[in-house]
């Protein structure tokens, strides 16, 4: 058996778990990260692409951001179409923040390269992590490392491994309690190698259903439909793809997308999921493992780094001169924003997709709704604050000092 010792065991590496790694190390504690699958895999897959300002300064401060500081698209408004109708939503005028448009597969490249570069221990494809000891000083996980057995004992683990991951599921029945919504309908996503066809996002509503134009770089497009909850993608061959997407953004009946080819496709289910609290023990979770969002306001992984920012302030404040308030304070002020986060992401949820169960009134209701957007300044305001994060960083800076809103 081979036998580690670190401070903190990471499981899991996507965005949260590599970027709490990362901050970690620059702060001088240790941490080993275990993730189930490969490394070429995790790079590889394809998720959301909007980053916040305040994850984009997170990452810079990660040292991370020179990739992302040359090839991300950073945006200043974004578009709405509805009834045929074309209008602007200006967030960066209304707020002064900007967006960036940067692949989240880009995010986790960048944070592997550098954890290799910082010499930090990451072990891929490895799956059948276990978790014992969680409410001890010393909480341990099992594994097989390299094809030896192998035990990483630490002064605690973050369970970064999203929401299908071990950490959460092997917490002691009743110590949370889960919150969790379905929608019933989907996000079908493609990549296109082909130029964006407008500089700003395409937020489309039309009576067939959502449709999202999006970008990853000035010559690949992102782009996404709703589509029934267990659509099977051999239902959507390209043609049809484009054809609906077309349709679904036309404006006054005028059709105008750039078409290429289609680089990679998904089904994305669209669900809500908030465990609370976010800690048993010495085991505290981040990200996808704790909370998920419908990816309609692209909060993931903007919820994600907000988690891990105050995580690694925790940590650093324990290891540095053992004051435990912050680790304590961790998952109630996590969860007013991930509730924030929440909250947005089922308005913009329900303000861009017509529902199966809706009649006339409903979709007269979202009618409304879109038209006060684009019209009333206050509106647009609140709307666009929450959008950029804002709303998000206010209350945690408010929190901080007035631990009654927690
Ligand atoms: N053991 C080790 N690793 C695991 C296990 C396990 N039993 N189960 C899952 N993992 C790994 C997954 O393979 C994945 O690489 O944990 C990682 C979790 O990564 P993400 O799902 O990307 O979650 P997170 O890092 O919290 O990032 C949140 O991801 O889903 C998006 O919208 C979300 O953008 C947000 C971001
Ligand atoms: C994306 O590009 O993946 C994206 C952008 C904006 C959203 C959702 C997803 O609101």
């Amino acid at each position: 058996m081979r036998r580690l010792r670190t401070q903190v065991v990471i499981v899991g590496a996507g965005p949260s778990g590599l970027l709490l790694s990362h901050l970690l190390g620059r702060r001088g504690i240790a941490s080993i990260v275990v993730e189930r699958r490969a490394r070429e895999y995790v790079e590889q897959r394809v998720r959301a692409g909007l980053l916040e300002q305040s994850t984009v300064e997170l990452l810079r401060e990660a040292g991370v951001a020179d990739r992302l500081d040359r090839g991300g698209l950073v945006h200043e408004g974004f578009e709405l179409r509805f009834d045929g109708g074309q209008h602007r939503v200006p967030f960066t005028e209304l707020t002064g923040w900007t967006t960036c448009m940067y692949g989240q597969q880009e995010v986790v490249k960048d944070l592997i390269r550098a954890r290799e570069a910082a010499g930090g221990p990451m072990y891929f494809g490895v799956d059948d992590v276990a978790i014992f000891d969680m409410d001890t000083d010393s909480p341990r996980v099992t594994c097989t490392l390299e094809g030896e057995a192998a035990e990483i004992v630490g002064d605690f683990i973050a369970g970064c491994d999203g929401f299908h991951g071990v950490c959460r599921r092997s917490l002691p029945a009743g110590s949370f309690r889960a919150y969790e919504h379905v929608y019933p309908f989907a996000w079908l996503g493609i990549l296109a190698a082909v130029a964006p066809s407008t500089e700003e996002l395409i937020y489309g509503v039309h009576e067939r259903g959502f449709a999202l134009h999006s970008m990853r770089s000035p010559s690949i497009s992102r782009l996404y439909l709703q589509v029934g909850p267990e659509e099977p993608l051999a239902d959507w061959p390209d043609e049809r793809i484009w054809a609906e997407l077309r349709t679904r953004l036309a404006v006054d009946g005028r059709e105008g997308l750039n078409e290429g080819p289609i680089l990679s496709r998904g089904v994305t289910a669209m669900r809500s999921f908030v465990m609370e609290p976010m800690q048993y023990g010495r085991v505290f979770l981040a990200g996808d493992a704790a909370h998920i969002v419908p990816p309609s306001a692209a909060k993931g992984l903007n919820l994600a780094a907000a988690d891990v920012r105050q995580l690694a302030a925790a940590f650093t404040a324990q290891y540095a001169d053992g004051t435990r308030e912050l680790l304590d304070r961790y998952s109630r002020d996590g969860l007013a924003a991930v509730w924030q986060g929440q909250e947005f992401s089922a308005v913009m949820t329900s303000l861009l997709h017509p529902f199966p169960t809706d009649g006339a009134y409903e979709a007269r209701l979202r009618q409304a709704r879109l038209r006060d957007l684009v019209t009333s300044r206050a509106s647009a305001t609140a709307f666009a604050e929450s959008y950029v994060g804002l709303s998000r960083a206010r209350l945690a800076a408010t929190l901080a000092t007035d631990p009654r809103l927690g």
